[in-house]
């Protein structure tokens, strides 16, 4: 039987050390050659217990027009909650490959929710190297909990406390770049969805790889979403690109990693940048990342905000629902 994850093909061939075709990037794309060395990206970091709120506006504002990405410390997100939310979604990995695929994404299914693998293959036929779990944690009336893993039992607690920790960073954040970008504190919420704002959890599971300088986690990208929060384990694996190279950022223990998403490139007229990302796998350890993608509902209509549009500044994207934004990125389809 052909193998379909990337953890079972890891198990096949980490032992002989050889890495299967499908999985080796051009010399173009190859981390190995494309990689700048000695040099992890210093990506701006943002305190969020500074009292001082105008500087963390700053702060934001800088960095989310020139990095399109930022770190948060000192969130107010319990350390224990993170080690938790980690725990959890790594005992789901380390079940056998049946037990997963009891939460499978169904056959046909229009939403992403689900565990599986990317089966269409990137521009120039090469895979990613990562499997995945994809469920909404937020509007309750959104979640559908056949997507959540019973084992280990503990897997929906660790979920639900995470997110209610998570609320205090979305706000914190909508309200500081709302007010970045020169509106009232409320409006880039609103213009995002408001409160059917989607959170769609992601675990993005790298197998240990037999030639990590010739594969990518996941291929060069930028986020759909409005904003992305993440917490990787503590295997170094996220890069940025900046100034036309490709950098490592630097991992720092228990900060959030934020990624401005297309959603508010367009929102604020491109203003503020989505930053373009790739991961990159490790020979001996699994990586694990836990994104959260903050999403419109699919109905919900996405455009430059009317407040950051005039003649002298006319819109630069198009208004669309995000629905049919995300179809035509996922499928290739100029926007
Ligand atoms: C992604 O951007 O899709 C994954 C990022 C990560 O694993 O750090
Ligand atoms: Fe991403």
């Amino acid at each position: 039987m052909e193998l379909e994850k990337v953890q079972d093909i890891a198990s096949a061939v980490l032992a002989a050390g050889t890495l299967p075709a499908q999985f080796i990037r051009q010399e173009t794309e190859q981390p190995g050659i494309t990689t700048v060395k000695g040099q992890t990206l210093a990506v701006p970091v943002v305190d969020f217990s500074n009292p001082d709120q105008h500087s963390v506006i700053q702060a934001i504002d800088d960095a989310s027009r020139h990095w399109g990405m930022f770190q948060i410390i000192n969130h107010n997100i319990p350390n224990e909650a993170i080690a938790h939310l980690q725990a959890v979604g790594k005992e789901f990995f380390e079940l056998p490959t049946e037990e997963k695929e009891v939460y499978a994404k169904p056959p046909g299914s229009k939403s992403v929710e689900g565990y599986g693998t990317k089966l269409q293959k990137e521009v120039g036929g090469k895979k990613d190297w990562v499997d995945h779990l994809f469920h909404i944690i937020w509007p309750p009336s959104a979640i559908n909990f056949k997507f959540w893993p019973q084992k280990p039992p503990s897997y929906r607690a660790a979920n639900e406390e995470y997110r209610k920790h998570l609320h205090g960073v979305v706000d914190k954040l909508f309200r500081s770049l709302s007010l970045g970008l020169g509106l009232e504190e409320h409006e880039l919420k609103q213009s995002s969805g408001g409160d059917d704002l989607v959170y769609l959890m992601k675990i993005n599971y790298y197998p240990p790889c037999p030639r990590p300088d010739l594969a990518l986690g996941v291929a060069p990208h930028t986020d759909m979403s409005v904003i992305t929060i993440l917490v990787p384990n503590d295997v170094q694996g996220l890069q940025a690109f900046k100034d036309g190279h490709w950098y490592d950022v630097n991992y720092i223990p228990n900060a959030l990693v934020i990624h401005i998403g297309d959603q508010i490139e367009i929102l604020s007229n491109g203003k503020y940048k989505s930053v373009l990302h790739r991961t990159t796998v490790n020979k001996e350890k699994a990586r694990i990342s836990w994104p959260v993608f903050l999403e419109p509902p699919a109905e919900f209509e996405v455009g430059p905000h009317p407040k950051l549009v005039n003649e002298d500044n006319p819109p630069k994207f198009k208004t669309k629902k995000y629905g049919e934004y995300a179809y035509c990125k996922l499928n290739k389809i100029p926007q």
